[in-house]
């Protein structure tokens, strides 16, 4: 590959989705689909999902319709077809495409926030590799600290760990209470948290908050976490939003953080994998660079992130396609996020009555995902027992759901109370009937005297 190219951008053609030849100019208007997306419309878009199983766990994975991988079909052909021609005149104007819907969609102020990456563990090494320089070259001084949720994604941790405790910073993490029943409460613990990391002359140089934790799955109140970091003098905020995007709102501005990603192939119908990360106009986020370093490094985030070297940039240039995808449905984005929500916490209760037990958080602070308490005579005891548990329901009963582990209170009964629950998600592709065969399966399980004692050891 030529690395001394000139005006590659700029040179080239629009692409109608991989097919259209238009000339430069303002972004070409897409044709309004008009909603609504029948039910058999919906079920052919999903027919690639193995029927035998029972899914309800869009978090994990996500999903992609089938129209959309056609979609990326075309983008690799069109690449193989002529890998010059695409490489000089249309991949990066077709991802500065795909930058200015998501730009649009958050509400940012410049296309130059935007860029977009493989995933959110790409997006929060980028943000912790410009944390970790920041103490190797001086500006932050050893001890600083970093306060992060309990509740932070593992991997998010891992590189927390790798880039700034290795670098000389001080982690703090913020315990969260869960079952979780407001806002106030994740507020306190975090107002705590942060008073720790100011003590002995700490300065707090970044706050990692999830917009929405995966597990236990609880929406977090950014904007005011973040409000209280601005008002505590924490240098930066930096929101993992893995699961934002195409579930909860996004408003970039309002929630006021430095950086901000969400994965795209999560709830926004992208393949895998891509994620956007937004980074506000301002010194440090000149300073951010890509960890895989190519020909671009120095030109900013966004052109570092549309050439890491030849590789297969289909799934970040189908926005378009999705975007058109989701406007067959009644009330876009919004109708589905809606959809999804409400019935997810009609299906969460449903389980939990069936189940005598309860759910994990009030339905406000749930998105298209909640948790829902199993019952305690299952005798989940382990985080263990809880990933054996999900095999067991994956295995032999064909229903696809994580598992979490969750210690009891002191003073309850292991075996009355709730110490495992499942996070339940709802996409368009969802039936009920989905939901029940999971309720079934835990009946059927309970009535037949099964705990995960029975569970073989290894
Ligand atoms: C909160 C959170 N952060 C980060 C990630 C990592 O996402 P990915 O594996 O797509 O990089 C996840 C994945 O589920 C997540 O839930």
């Amino acid at each position: 590959m030529d690395p001394h190219r000139d005006g590659h951008a700029e040179n080239g053609r629009h692409d109608g989705d991989g097919g259209g030849d238009d000339t430069n100019g303002p972004l070409p208007k897409r044709p309004r689909p008009s909603p609504p997306i029948s039910t058999a419309e919906i079920r052919d878009e999903f027919s690639h999902h193995d029927p035998a199983v029972a899914r309800v766990n869009n978090g994990s994975f996500g999903s992609c319709p089938a129209s959309v991988l056609a979609a990326q079909l075309r983008w690799q052909r069109l690449f193989l077809r002529q890998p010059d021609d695409f490489y000089f005149n249309r991949l990066q104007h077709s991802i500065l495409r795909s930058r200015a819907l998501i730009k649009d969609l958050i509400n940012a102020d410049d296309i130059d926030e935007v860029s977009l990456v493989d995933n959110a563990t790409t997006a929060a090494a980028i943000v912790l590799q410009h944390v970790s320089w920041s103490f190797t070259e001086g500006h932050f001084n050893k001890g600083d600290a970093v306060v992060m949720l309990h509740y932070a994604y593992g991997a998010v941790k891992k590189s927390i760990q790798a880039y700034v405790t290795r670098a000389g910073g001080h982690v703090i993490e913020v315990p969260l209470p869960f079952p979780v029943t407001s806002n106030e409460e994740i507020v306190q613990e975090f107002r705590k948290a942060l008073e720790l990391g100011k003590s002995n002359d700490r300065k707090v140089r970044l706050a990692v908050i999830d917009h929405i934790t995966s597990m236990p799955s609880v929406v977090i109140p950014v904007k005011e976490l973040t409000k209280i970091c601005r008002e505590e003098g924490v240098d930066q905020v930096f929101v993992d939003a893995a699961h934002a995007i195409g579930s909860i709102e996004v408003d970039v501005k309002d929630i006021g953080a430095d950086f901000y990603t969400s994965n795209l192939h999560k709830w926004f119908f992208c393949p895998p994998s891509v994620a956007f990360l937004y980074s506000k106009k301002s010194r440090a986020s000149s300073n951010l660079h890509h960890p895989v370093v190519s020909h671009e490094y120095g030109n900013g985030l966004p052109i570092e992130s549309g050439w890491v070297g030849n590789r297969d940039y289909s799934a970040q240039l189908v926005v378009p396609s999705v975007m058109d995808f989701i406007d067959r449905f009644e009330g876009g984005i919004e109708g589905i996020r809606k959809q999804n929500h409400d019935k997810v916490v009609e299906m969460g209760k449903m389980l939990a009555e069936s189940w005598l037990t309860c759910l994990g958080s009030p339905p406000d602070m749930c998105s298209s995902m909640i948790m829902v308490g199993l019952p305690g005579c299952l005798g989940i005891s382990s985080e263990k027992d809880a990933l054996k548990f999900r095999s067991l329901l994956r295995d032999r009963f064909h229903v696809e759901v994580p598992v979490y582990h969750c210690s009891p209170k002191d003073g309850e009964n292991g075996s009355s109370s709730v110490t495992g629950y499942v996070r339940i998600s709802h996409q368009v592709y969802n039936v009920e009937d989905d939901y029940i065969r999971l309720r079934d399966a835990i009946n059927k399980l309970v009535q037949d005297g099964f705990n995960c004692t029975k569970l073989p050891s290894s």
